[in-house]
């Protein structure tokens, strides 16, 4: 690219007249457009029929582009198979959990082990790269789209067969496979590899450890058609960056940890829960979340909507001005680029009524109005391109945690991994600090406090960094359901919370959830929710005990005095409570937020070399004035001591003493 902020979205001029794709470019040029992704759904066009490719119209389109300086993220149209393909390949399509085929008709109805869908995948793959990997527009492969969006898991015969093969090679015997499935409980001992299969629709709940290697191996397999086409690309377009979308923040099936080392970039898809009125608290977390697995590098924002999208029970259309908070939002959290599903509102297919960069009403429209000046606002933030958000915080996040948490026949059902890494972010969000997400086992050296919600499995590395990280001066705050089991999804015995018990000082007898509506009374005022626990101290001190009830007067919030401090909380606190705690530990832990601001305005810092960025954006409908001096580079404004931020408004500062 050329060191702007990208500005774009998906191009598919496979569903207009060529006539169109003029009047296409010219309105690019007048937005602002620099990069498009092209080609994603395109590979029925591309291969008409078994072998036979046809490449002249994206010739076209790649060309047409590059005269009217729009770089290109080129997908590999994988994403989609075409009719003839399923019609030749009928074992190709996913198998549900049930036992149903899917069929042709929609998208993405192929199942990830398939070996001829893995072949047509690397045959396609190989042309597109011959053919265009030194076209002037080419500025990024886009392999596939959404990996496992519809279909994350296969459970056909070819799958369980790939599954198999996966245990032979994470247990060599079948032995261990037996321990570590615990399969002395419910006879369910396997006397034979081919007796296993995909955990497949059970009459009661299926074992847990078996749905949790399920998970590995489905994110796995994934990852496995990623790469092969990764490695077409390496070898035959060299030097062009390599991505895929992936999605956050809610995306469950795959563990993006793995995944995120074998993107050259790292980009995301992120829409708004449009009728959540606090859907851009989420925005931040999926924005924290995409930067953390770029390893704080800039991130692409590969995908949001204009306005409405057409997948929830009411799609909402975006309020004004909240399309442009929402994009820069996600620049503010570190995105070099704000790029939309689509480019032009399609007239037929199961998206027609998703918003667009081009609405059906056409250009005299406040969505395109909104468009262009959007465009303006990034061309006016060049500047920021490269730049990184530095934090000192970091929330723990694992997939396989979630994915063995969440399971079945839990304590409590109410219990949800999400849920509680929301709560704390959004805590975060509210008192100013900005953080990283980042895996229990990864590097913590950066962080002065890191808060472990409902962290439920735990392996020995990553119990042993978290002590580390204590020992060496860190804060921790773990939540309740944390450290229960090991990494077979097996009981830690003696007690929990169990890798983190001599961490916190604090030792559980027994689990008391709450029944449903109900709350926990703190003695400290606070209030629980969904859970409380019978818990004794082992060294920690008491920062609050239950105040009624059976547990009257039991340990509810305990700090252990070791290194920085080891907080448990053996509840979920509601959101005042929640605050009140964040804000004690903070200012122990020396964290401040990013600058004091009112309710409803986000701050955000981005650091370049020598400048630094302050981005504040007003979601409240009151304007807000905060301390800061410095040059608004959207406006022009100078600032100095003071600065307005008018409601539903985004101010950045070129900060004077950056
Ligand atoms: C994404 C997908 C796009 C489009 C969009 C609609 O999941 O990548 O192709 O379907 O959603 O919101």
């Amino acid at each position: 690219m050329d060191g702007r902020l990208a500005y774009g979205g998906d191009y598919n001029p496979e569903q207009w007249p060529e006539h169109v794709w003029d009047e296409d470019v010219r309105l690019m040029r007048e937005a602002g457009v620099n990069l498009v992704t092209v080609g994603v759904f395109g590979w029925a066009r591309l291969e008409p029929s078994p072998g036979r490719f046809e490449f002249g119209w994206l010739d076209r389109v790649l060309d047409l582009l590059h005269r009217n300086g729009v770089y290109v993220d080129l997908a590999t149209a994988t994403a989609s198979p075409p009719p003839w393909f399923s019609l030749r390949y009928p074992q190709s399509l996913p198998q549900t959990r049930d036992g149903v085929r899917l069929s042709p008709g929609s998208r993405q109805a192929y199942c990830p082990s398939s070996p001829a869908y893995r072949d047509a995948c690397t045959q396609l793959v190989e042309r597109l790269a011959q053919r265009y990997h030194d076209h002037p527009a080419l500025a990024l492969w886009h392999v596939n789209n959404e990996y496992g969006c519809h279909v994350a898991q296969c459970y056909c015969p070819t799958s369980a067969a790939a599954f198999r093969d996966w245990l032979r090679w994470r247990y060599a015997t079948l032995e261990s496979l037996n321990d570590a499935w615990a399969t002395s409980f419910w006879s369910q001992h396997y006397g034979d590899w081919e007796e296993i299969g995909p955990p497949r629709a059970t009459p009661t709940f299926t074992n847990p450890t078996h749905q949790l290697d399920f998970h590995r191996f489905s994110s796995a397999e994934l990852l496995d058609c990623y790469r092969a086409e990764h490695d077409v690309l390496r070898r035959a377009s060299p030097g062009t960056p390599v991505t895929t979308n992936l999605m956050a923040p809610a995306f469950k099936p795959l563990d993006y940890w793995t995944w995120a080392p074998e993107l050259d970039l790292v980009s995301v898809d992120h829409y708004l829960q449009a009728e959540d009125e606090d859907n851009h608290v989420d925005l931040a977390l999926a924005a924290d979340l995409t930067r953390s697995l770029a390893g704080g590098a800039p991130w692409l924002l590969m995908e949001h909507s204009t306005s409405a999208v057409n997948w929830q029970p009411r799609n909402l259309a975006k309020q004004p001005g909240q399309m442009r908070r929402n994009s820069l939002q996600h620049v503010a959290r570190g995105a070099d680029s704000v790029m939309f599903f689509q480019w032009r509102a399609s007239a037929g297919g199961a998206e027609k009524f998703h918003s667009a960069m081009v609405p059906h009403a056409g250009t005299d429209t406040r969505v395109w109005r909104d468009v262009v000046g959007l465009g303006a606002n990034l061309a006016a933030l060049t500047e920021v391109t490269g730049s990184r958000v530095v934090c000192e915080t970091a929330i723990a996040w694992d997939w396989v945690s979630w994915w063995a948490g969440d399971l079945d026949a839990h304590p409590s059902s109410d219990l949800r991994y999400l849920d509680q890494v929301r709560a704390h972010h959004a805590a975060l969000w509210r008192a100013g600090v900005t953080a990283d997400l980042v895996h229990p086992a990864g590097d913590l050296s950066a962080y002065k406090l890191l808060l472990v919600p409902s962290l439920y499995l735990v392996g020995e590395e990553a119990a042993a960094n978290v002590r580390d990280f204590v020992e060496r001066g860190g804060t921790v705050v773990i939540g309740c359901f944390s450290g229960i089991v090991d990494e077979q999804d097996h009981v830690r015995l003696g007690g929990y919370p169990g890798a983190f018990t001599d961490l916190l000082g604090v030792r559980v007898e027994e689990f008391h959830p709450l029944a449903a509506g109900s709350s926990a009374r703190l003695d400290d005022g606070s209030t629980g929710r969904v859970w409380s626990e019978h818990a004794h101290t082992t060294g920690a001190e008491i920062v609050a005990r239950y105040g009624e009830g059976d547990l009257s007067g039991v340990p509810a919030i305990t700090r252990n005095p070791v290194g920085g401090g080891a907080w448990y909380v053996g509840t979920c606190l509601d959101a005042t409570s929640l605050d009140r705690l964040l804000a004690r530990v903070c200012e122990e832990a020396g964290v401040r937020p990013v600058a004091p601001a009112p309710s409803g305005v986000e701050v955000v810092r981005r650091r370049g070399d020598d400048a630094s960025y302050l981005f504040l954006i007003n979601h409240s409908t009151i304007d807000a004035t905060l301390p800061g001096s410095g040059r608004d580079l959207l406006s022009g404004t100078r600032h100095r001591g003071t600065l307005t931020v008018p409601a539903g408004e985004v101010v950045v500062i070129l900060e004077e003493d950056g």
